[in-house]
């Protein structure tokens, strides 16, 4: 893919997750309605994700719905799981152009019987790939590790560190780097708990439907800045 930017990441930063905040109050903001927010929030995320590879990231997430989430009104769910059907329609094919493996994190038994088929035929069909894009939806990180422990137990598998990390919505994927959180709060809303143990944490204010390639940029950047000591010297 070409790089217009010139600007790369080396090994130390390989996957960075996001917590795409704010979309309510960014509509909110403009006198919309937040479904507004969310098909804003969409563009940008289609965006951030393409930026991400072009960056040179083996691996990005987006935090899109959670399993508490479901405490909406029932208009906005629809909205925001009718967005993300459109996004699979529309961009289901240029991920496989570009070779990046489409994976939902979170309990697909909980999404609509449609929504389910178009993601595992997406799934399916870029499993090859290694570059990974996963996007959380119905996720929580507490129902994913209950879904670990589960799923060990039902494998007859035994309980250590590396088969636990396996055994999660995100199985292979190596832990995020970094996570990005917008809109100003700093916390982690229940997203990927066991993953985020050495993670480098970034809050910023910018709404995510305002949030541009720059502002990645700042991130980055900032990660850079940080020492990584994982409990040593
Ligand atoms: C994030 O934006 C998107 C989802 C949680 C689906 P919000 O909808 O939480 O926006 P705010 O936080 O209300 O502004
Ligand atoms: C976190 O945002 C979930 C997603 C971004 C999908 P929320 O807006 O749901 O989080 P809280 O309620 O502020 O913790
Ligand atoms: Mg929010």
């Amino acid at each position: 893919m070409e790089n217009k930017n010139n600007f790369k990441v080396d090994e130390n930063l390989k996957h960075i997750a996001f917590i795409m905040d704010g979309n309510g109050r960014w509509a909110k903001a403009r006198g919309m309605e937040r479904p507004e927010g969310h098909k804003e929030g969409v563009k940008v995320f289609e965006r951030v994700a393409n930026t991400c590879f072009e960056f040179g990231l083996e691996a990005v997430t987006f935090y899109a719905f959670s399993t508490e989430n479901w405490k909406r009104p029932p208009e906005e769910i629809q909205t925001i799981m009718s967005l993300l059907a459109m996004y699979l329609d529309k961009c289901g094919d240029s991920l496989i152009k570009n070779e990046v493996r489409f994976r939902v994190i979170g309990d697909k038994a909980g999404l609509d019987k449609d929504l389910r088929k178009k993601i595992k035929k997406l799934e399916n069909e870029s499993k090859q790939f290694k570059r990974t894009l996963n996007v959380a939806i119905n996720y929580g990180g507490r129902d994913e590790i209950v879904y670990a422990c589960q799923r060990l137990v039902s494998e007859g598998k035994e309980i250590n560190k590396e088969n636990f990390s396996l055994a999660l919505y995100t199985e292979d994927c190596v832990d995020p780097d970094m996570i990005i959180r917008t809109a100003g709060e700093r916390r982690l809303s229940n997203f990927l708990l066991w993953q985020s143990s050495y993670s480098e944490l970034y809050f910023t204010d910018v709404l995510w439907p305002d949030f541009t390639d720059e502002d990645l940029k700042l991130a980055i950047n900032d990660f850079y800045s940080r020492r990584r000591r994982y409990g040593g010297l």
